[in-house]
């Protein structure tokens, strides 16, 4: 057959069909994509203008999703002879309620990305890029610097001064800069002509964004007084925002959790709407959701490193927590609590629930011209505790060790094989995780080589806090909000003793049960709005839910948690990878219905993230 030849401006692009698959050549890449893609869709690469997409014919959009050095060209057409695939037929819902009854649901539905609707995405104004750090003016900061261990500021190579005389106590300003800076201090600085630097933070973020913020209520400490601080990234200092003593106004807002009772301070994560929803409009939501996933995930490993038990407490009266730290609930809002325990003070297990339910609610009904943020701004509303405090029943709360199965998506792919059961190898990381957040970053680009078997079994088994051998500790704290209640799936491209296929992962068995086989690896990129590190990448892990189930069950709140738990395991993945010398990264832009598609699942399944896993390409 002739080969194709696209003219697009002065650019050309050149496509050729050979045997089963079309070539495509473009600005000097020559990409191999399957047929299954076509007539619709032939991706490019675009070299010269990262960041850039052509959707349809000499319509010219902006691409905010594609991230790191990623980019690529999205050309449909439709060659002669050749018709699209009609739509498919709308899902049916086996559910009782309709599949967009909830405000979580229809925002789901909204916010989902496809080849039809991402073109909504126009250039970026870099001159209404939202600040990346709140600018609290304090006369009397808590210099947090002094403590750090180090000899050296790592970017101005400035000599640390010494610390101030500290009372005697267990523990003190030390442990604090340790636990902030290693969970969400700035790691790396990137300079760039174009736009502004990028103050790089411990924790990763979509887009470099960084919406989370960290505040900080201590109370009965000799070595600061009592309030609510908050944390200043840039600087590493601690700033009041309220002095003095509002433990019982704290635990009101908690519902009593009886693990703020025992704790010495609580960490409280918020996220900024505006940072996220600049670049990524009503779908930000998620990707702050997200992110403070990944900030969780690092302070709990860093509470256990500066000695503390970290308590996730995602349950808390939101109109109430949001005036205590003055949040404007517009603009920054509360996400989830950690109490923080001293090891030396738990002698018992204290009981937890990280998750509690928000009320029911009428069949929601949208705005009738939302703006952007409309929607992400009901689901939040919509998804709030108090001010009457609502009190499930107990046995309503999901737990580490609630497996049920009925809530999760179902592929209708049949199992192929045996399950493959993951070997025992583990990561330790009970003597330090501080050097690992230190140099961690996100993997943007893999060299396609296998992944050791043992490598991705220790970095499941970490990314889940599964532990082969040892009974879990009872008196340890629940390292997730509701593990059990969305299922996870792993694409592997080229893992050693693994058929490259689509598997169902069972993290409850350590357990991989092939469901369909086959390299998907261009599939893959595909999906991922045509980012390379996923082609590349040895294997990509996806969590989905069965929302409408959940949120019937639990209200909209589970929208927060769900998305915050698979944030944690990106974030342990993340580490376990960098540990092993391997690489990872999250992946949050997708079209969400293809992912459903590929895994066998209806179009009512949320797709909550996906994780790269992979190896470095050697200097
Ligand atoms: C929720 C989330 C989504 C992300 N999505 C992508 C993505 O789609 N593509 C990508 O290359 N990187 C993605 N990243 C990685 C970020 O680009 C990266 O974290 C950020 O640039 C900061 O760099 P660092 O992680 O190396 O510190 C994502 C990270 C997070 C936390």
């Amino acid at each position: 057959m002739a080969p194709w030849v696209l003219r697009y401006h002065t650019r050309a692009a050149a496509l050729e069909m050979q045997g089963s698959s079309v070539f495509g050549r473009g600005f000097g890449k020559l990409r191999r994509i399957p047929l299954a893609s076509l007539p619709d869709l032939i991706l490019l690469r675009d070299e010269e203008r990262p960041g850039s997409m052509y959707n349809g014919p000499m319509s010219q959009w902006s691409f905010p999703e594609i991230e790191g050095s990623s980019s690529c060209f999205f050309l449909h057409l439709t060659l002669p002879g050749e018709r699209s695939a009609p739509p498919p037929e709308p899902e049916i819902s086996l559910d009782q309620t309709t599949p967009l009854s909830s405000a979580a649901a229809y925002y789901q539905e909204e916010t989902k990305y496809s080849r039809t609707t991402i073109h909504r995405f126009r250039s970026l104004d870099y001159s209404k890029k939202p600040p990346q750090f709140k600018d609290f003016q304090s006369e009397n900061p808590i210099s947090l610097v002094p403590y750090l261990p180090f000899t050296h500021i790592p970017f101005t190579r400035d000599p640390i001064p010494p610390p101030p005389p500290q009372p005697p106590t267990p523990w003190g300003l030390a442990d604090l800069s340790r636990l902030l800076f290693f969970s969400y201090g700035v790691t790396a600085i990137m300079d760039s002509p174009k736009i502004e630097k990028t103050y790089m933070r411990a924790a990763p973020s979509a887009g470099g964004l960084y919406p989370a913020e960290i505040y900080l209520a201590i109370w009965d400490q000799p070595f600061m007084a009592d309030g609510i601080y908050h944390y200043q990234g840039k600087e590493h200092h601690l700033v009041p925002v309220y002095e003095g003593s509002f433990r019982e106004k704290l635990n009101a807002c908690f519902l009593h959790a009886p693990a703020l009772l025992d704790a010495s301070f609580l960490v409280l994560v918020s996220g900024i709407y505006e940072r996220s929803s600049w670049r990524y409009g009503e779908r930000g939501y998620r990707r702050i959701l997200l992110d403070a996933g990944h900030l969780v995930s690092n302070l709990s490993l860093m509470a256990r490193e500066t000695g503390f038990n970290p308590y996730p407490l995602s349950g808390f009266q939101d109109a109430f927590l949001n005036s205590l730290l003055f949040l404007g609930d517009q603009t920054e809002v509360a996400l989830t609590g950690l109490a923080m325990v001293y090891e030396d003070l738990s002698f018992d297990p204290i009981p937890c629930k990280p998750f509690l339910p928000s009320p029911p609610h009428p069949a929601y009904s949208p705005p009738e011209l939302p703006e952007t943020g409309d929607l992400f701004r009901d689901l939040h509303r919509l998804s709030a505790v108090g001010p009457d405090p609502f009190i499930p029943s107990q046995e309503a709360l999901p737990g580490d060790d609630d497996y049920d199965p009925t809530v999760l998506p179902v592929s209708r792919f049949a199992p192929q094989r045996d399950p493959v059961l993951l070997s025992s190898n583990n990561v330790d990381f009970s003597d330090t995780v501080s050097r690992d957040l230190l140099t961690r970053r996100s993997a943007r680009h893999f060299s396609g080589e296998p992944l050791p078997f043992d490598d991705l079994s220790a970095i499941l088994a970490f990314g889940y806090d599964l532990s082969p051998d040892s009974l879990p500790d009872p008196a340890a704290p629940p390292v997730f909000f509701g593990r059990s209640l969305f299922a996870s799936y792993l694409v592997v491209h080229s893992v050693d003793g693994l058929l490259p296929g689509l598997y169902h992962f069972a993290p409850e068995t350590r357990s991989l049960t092939l469901l369909r086989r086959g390299n998907m690896a261009e599939i893959a990129c595909e999906f991922s709005l045509g980012q390379d590190l996923v082609r590349d990448a040895s294997c990509l892990l996806i969590q989905a839910a069965d929302l409408s189930r959940l949120v019937t069950r639990y209200g909209n709140r589970i929208y927060r948690t769900l998305h915050m738990d698979t944030g944690i395991i990106g974030e342990r993945i993340n580490l376990a990878s960098i540990r092993l010398e391997r690489g990872s990264s999250g992946i949050g832009g997708f079209f969400d219905d293809e992912i459903s598609e590929f895994l066998g699942l209806p179009s009512t399944t949320a797709i909550l993230y996906l994780t790269v896993i992979g190896m470095i390409p050697k200097p």
